[in-house]
């Protein structure tokens, strides 16, 4: 059996930045990673526009409420207000600690790292490396793990995440180029896995965001917090899907609709462009459902020809090349065709503001840590501001590396039965391998994609969202039905393929679950049949169980700590922009 101290299974921004505090706070620790893609090939990588961070380089007048005022408006009053506090105080020190280690900020001409604007913050506060943020910051932390020679089971997929007795004791883990299996033991594990965009049919994430840790989580009998809020970025190119960075517009894009108008001055007058995703992406989506889509077709124009080619190139290349290389478009000259398309998923594995995760009775589960966008701290409530993540993930990275580090310290390896898990994992493999229906794994994810894409969208109601979980129950019947048919045990994609299906569709279950509980509109949750945000009703977390009947929601209080600091900004309030 391998063991560790500390076992960290993702290794994008958070899962990188809490292996590298762990390596420098206590060198003594075994810290490995386990990822089932390089950890540079990790989503993060492809993260573009920024991280905010209230500098004060641009705007001196800038602090950190006012960052912590911004996230919980955009985040219709839903994020832990005591989460915020810690994210948004912490934010000019992890942006400096970066700097530090050589990360390639863009600079002022005075050689300060430059801050650019970002939707529903009030400040020029988003630090960036052109448009290939995430590019420039992961570059750096994967560096510091070799530096720190931190163990990388790299092609490893997680089977299982062992919980006995209430404490997380270990993995079960399979490697993906030879079809070993392994168990592994370890004082504590870190779960940071990522999101699930893939579970819908257009999305700007990598192949590789399908939920797995959220769906071994739920699998171990956690809670999934908050997964009815999914958040769709307004501009996804057309029809695609990938991600044009909302830097875009930060450096003044304007959004256009077919009748040439500038429309956003409808919805959001003060912010216009800059608006928060989900006003923004509501408003794209009302105006092609009216009619008002390019040529009356299903996507606007993000237009930056004012911008001229030096600002372009200089500052959004990644943009220019992403519409060369996919449609063939030289943004310079031409607008972008651009829709909404799923991005982020602000719920997550519930958390305390160390990283710990929480239980059904919002105890602490002992051993288990999770971070960045698989967790949900909850720093972004209903609705994530753009340039947030990044730094929730530096941020909460660092905590859960601090708060591993003191949690193994008096605790010893847990004992862990090998063989039975072993056992356990190979019949899983072998009751997969036999299965001999008619369904490609294709056919079935293209089908669940379809259906959570077209029952739990930007705009959801009742009627829809029942007939959509009728339609994945259906889905997940077929399940057994899939026929692989790679018995091989060199890199057996089509295995993996099945398991991530699993994973999606436990998340979607979840989502649309969730959403048909949740009777109000708040944030990217916008419910047709209920367009109100409701506090007295509805002012708390989502908590859905995965259990032998279906799906059981219950719920946790919001923490509004801040409200009593500055009531006038941090009590719940109508969001107007
Ligand atoms: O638009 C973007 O560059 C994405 C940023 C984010 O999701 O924070």
């Amino acid at each position: 059996m391998i063991e560790h101290d500390i076992v960290i299974v993702g290794g994008g921004l958070a899962g990188s930045r809490a292996a590298v505090e762990i390596a420098r706070t206590d060198p003594r620790l075994k810290v490995a990673i386990v990822s089932k893609v390089h950890p540079i090939r990790s989503h993060s990588v492809a993260a573009q526009g920024g991280i905010a961070a209230a500098l004060q380089n641009v705007d001196p007048n800038d602090d950190w409420l006012t960052h912590a005022f911004d996230t919980v408006k955009g985040s219709d009053y839903l994020a832990d207000q005591n989460a915020v506090e810690v994210l948004t105080k912490q934010a000019p020190s992890v942006i400096i600690d970066l700097e530090h280690m050589g990360v390639l900020f863009s600079r002022l001409p005075d050689g300060r790292i430059a801050q650019r604007p970002f939707g529903g913050h009030t400040n020029r506060r988003t630090c960036y490396a052109a448009d290939k943020t995430g590019h420039a910051m992961l570059h750096e932390l994967v560096s510091r793990l070799f530096q720190y020679k931190v163990p990388i089971y790299e092609e490893w997929y997680v089977l299982k995440l062992i919980v006995e007795e209430g404490e997380a004791r270990g993995l079960v883990i399979y490697h993906i180029p030879t079809a070993r299996i392994e168990v592994i033991r370890a004082k504590a594990i870190l779960f940071s896995t990522g999101g699930y965009g893939r579970a819908y049919n257009t999305t700007s994430n990598d192949y590789a965001s399908t939920g797995d840790g959220l769906c071994l989580a739920a699998m171990a009998g956690m809670p999934l917090q908050d997964m009815e809020f999914v958040q769709f970025h307004p501009t996804g190119l057309y029809p695609v899907g990938v991600l044009i960075s909302e830097a875009v517009r930060g450096e003044g894009a304007y959004l256009v609709n077919g009748e040439g108008e500038r429309f956003m001055e409808h919805y959001a007058p003060s912010k216009l462009e800059l608006a928060p995703r989900d006003i923004t992406s509501r408003a794209i989506d009302t105006e092609i459902r009216f009619g008002r889509g390019i040529q009356g077709g299903r996507y606007i124009h993000l237009d930056v020809r004012h911008l001229g080619k030096q600002r372009i190139m200089e500052r959004i290349p990644f943009a220019h090349d992403e519409a060369v290389r996919h449609l063939g478009i030289d943004i310079v000259y031409e607008p972008m065709p651009v829709r909404p398309t799923v991005h982020y998923s602000m719920g997550g594995i519930p958390t305390n503001v160390d990283c710990q995760v929480l239980s059904a009775h919002n105890q602490t589960v002992p051993g288990f840590f999770a971070a960045g966008e698989a967790a949900c701290a909850s720093v972004h409530g209903a609705n994530r501001l753009g340039s947030n993540s990044l730094l929730e993930c530096v941020v909460f990275g660092q905590r859960a590396g601090a708060s591993l580090v003191r949690h193994v310290q008096d605790r010893k390896l847990p004992s862990v039965n090998e063989q039975h898990y072993l056992d356990e994992a190979k019949g899983l493999l072998a009751g997969l391998l036999d299965q001999s229906g008619p369904l490609r794994i294709d056919q079935l994810r293209r089908g669940f994609q379809d259906t959570l894409t077209d029952h739990c969208s930007l705009f959801r109601e009742e009627a829809t969202l029942k007939a959509g979980l009728e339609q994945i129950a259906n889905l997940k019947a077929k399940y057994s039905q899939i026929r692989l048919d790679d018995r091989g045990t060199c890199y057996n994609t089509e295995i993996i393929e099945a398991l991530e299906l699993r994973s999606l569709i436990a998340v979607g279950e979840m989502i649309a679950t969730s959403a048909l509980a949740r009777e109000e509109s708040r944030g990217a949750h916008s419910r047709t049949d209920f367009p109100d945000r409701n506090d007295e009703k509805f002012l708390k977390h989502t908590l859905a169980y995965q259990t032998p009947e279906g799906v059981r929601i219950d719920y946790r209080p919001v923490d509004l700590s801040l409200q009593a600091r500055d009531p006038e900004r941090f009590t719940p309030q109508a969001r107007k922009y």
